[in-house]
């Protein structure tokens, strides 16, 4: 019996258009550190994408992009404010404190695993502003669509940025699962970043279908001079530059990182429909294509044993995940399986 691997949408493998990119610019020589021609017009296509001037910054995995794009935002005295489940402070090792010399990342709680104005307003209320002794708020981060497959809409995104702002606070957006909410939402790039007041992206490629190749997207001109230097300093300017601008300009053409996005989030409706009738039901509303479902430990267990592959989080609530490569056969499999 094969298993069916609904682990993470990490386990999958990179997108056949991905591999032709690649073969596709392995050819001849090419300028180094991103001084190339496909690195050049990658930057064209994010700003077109982006429907404004945008400045691309490819690297290698969600974390650096998350890390190193923070640290451009955050002196070392400062705080990134973020939701208690947010992966930049729960699973990156604190890479953002250490890329940004020293910053604290602080977590809310919010409701499910968003952030609300009035959980943000209520912080900023109780912040010792100016206060030497205190980390001060300087960059507000949101995931989206969230760890746990959520997601704002453009105008909750522009009501926290809109108070994040006016204190004089920066927005940064973790979109590892940027594609998928585009997707769940079906609204333009520019609506869910920019125009809704974010200052930077850490556009994720590599879960959707790319193979090494997530980039830092940025609207501002200044940040991006800085990002030179702080991606540099870390290692993250790859000599070979045009394999990995390669990877996100055909993620960004043609509509292939919305339609493997769509696919994703449409297998993980296909799978919690199935659950909804076996009686199990996601503890907040996954319009993602990840949701954490609350189910028995010796439910699991057994669900488990019959091959179906997932993550335990807490007792009593497993994480399940789709990818652009989940099937609606492997689908309809797992849930076979599940109902015996
Ligand atoms: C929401 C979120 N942000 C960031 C990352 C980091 O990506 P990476 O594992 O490539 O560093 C992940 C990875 O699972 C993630 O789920």
């Amino acid at each position: 019996m094969s298993p069916i691997d609904l682990r993470s949408d990490n386990t999958a493998a990179a997108e056949p258009y991905v591999l032709e990119a690649l073969a596709g610019v392995s050819t001849g020589t090419a300028a180094s550190y991103g001084d190339d021609e496909v690195t050049t017009r990658l930057g064209r296509r994010v700003s077109e994408v982006f429907e404004r001037e945008a400045f691309v910054f490819p690297v290698v995995s969600g974390t650096a992009a998350n890390a190193l794009g923070l640290s451009a935002l955050c002196p070392p005295w400062g705080a990134v404010v973020c939701h208690e489940g947010a992966h930049i402070l729960v699973n990156e090792a604190m890479a953002t404190s250490m890329f940004s010399g020293g910053a604290a990342v602080l977590g809310l709680s919010g409701e499910g695993s968003r952030l609300t104005t009035a959980v943000l307003a209520s912080f900023f209320e109780r912040t010792a502003w100016g206060d030497p002794h205190s980390s001060q708020p300087a960059v507000l981060s949101l995931t989206q669509a969230t760890e746990m497959g959520e997601v704002y809409a453009p105008s909750e995104i522009a009501s926290l940025g809109e108070l994040a702002h006016s204190r004089g606070v920066r927005m940064h957006l973790d979109g590892a699962r940027f594609a998928n909410a585009l997707a769940a939402l079906g609204c333009t790039p520019a609506d869910l970043t920019w125009r809704a007041g974010v200052d930077v992206l850490s556009l994720g490629a590599t879960k959707n279908g790319t193979m090494t190749a997530d980039a830092i997207v940025t609207f501002d001109p200044d940040v991006a001079a800085e990002l030179r230097y702080r991606l540099k300093r870390a290692g993250h300017v790859a000599s070979k530059g045009r394999f990995q601008a390669a990877q996100l300009e055909a993620y960004l053409r043609d509509g292939h990182w919305l339609a493997s996005a769509g696919r994703a989030n449409a297998a993980l409706q296909r799978l919690l429909a199935g659950l909804a009738q076996l009686g199990f039901a996601p503890v907040v509303p996954a319009r993602a294509n990840l949701a954490f479902v609350a189910v028995p430990d010796e439910v699991s267990a057994r669900w488990a044993a019959a091959g179906v592959q997932f993550y335990v989080i807490s007792p009593g609530v497993v994480r399940f995940v789709t990818s652009w490569a989940t099937t609606d056969a492997e689908i309809d499999e797992a849930l076979r399986r599940c109902r015996r």
